[in-house]
């Protein structure tokens, strides 16, 4: 089954918005496999967000991310990479649709509650540096019979 990896940036754990963000993909149908309560790293933070090395706002995002815990997770689920997406909204809380997690709790670009991989490729890439090759736990919800 397909999977994502999604965190809880600091912004969201100081707001005390963990469970508000896990009880949305819950609510939803996912499946969570993972979870952690931590600190990202200088070096965990410059690998996680590579693709953003050359941006202006590369040093206050690595900052930001590293300035507090964050809660990293792995959801499960068909489809689930692009439909966490779609929950998270747009990355600038001003373009997110109200009912997605950016656009009802999200104030600033930089602080908008949440990161979710964007594609199959980031998403592999993330859990495995976050949780490791075999993090995934695999059990059986009562749910996955007549959810999925
Ligand atoms: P990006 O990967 O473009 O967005 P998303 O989180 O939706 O995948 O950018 C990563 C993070 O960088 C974004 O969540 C917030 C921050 N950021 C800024 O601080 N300023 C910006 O102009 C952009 C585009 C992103
Ligand atoms: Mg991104």
């Amino acid at each position: 089954m397909e999977k994502t990896f999604l965190m809880v940036k600091p912004d969201g754990v100081q707001r005390g918005l963990i469970g508000e963000v896990i009880s949305r993909f819950e609510r939803k149908g996912f499946k969570l496999a993972a979870g952690k309560l931590m600190v990202i790293s200088d070096d965990l933070a410059k690998k996680h967000y590579g693709e953003h090395a050359d941006k202006p706002f590369f040093g206050e995002l690595v900052d930001f991310i590293t300035s507090g815990p964050v809660f990293a997770m792995i959801w499960e689920g068909e489809d689930v990479v692009k439909t966490a997406r779609h929950m998270m909204g747009a990355t600038k809380p001003s373009e997110a649709d109200l009912g997605t997690i950016r656009g009802d709790f999200g104030l600033t670009v930089g602080k908008n509650i949440i990161h979710g991989s964007d594609s199959l490729e980031s998403a592999e890439r993330e859990m495995a540096l976050f949780f490791g090759e075999s993090a995934a736990l695999e059990y059986k919800k009562s749910s996955d019979e007549w959810v999925y």
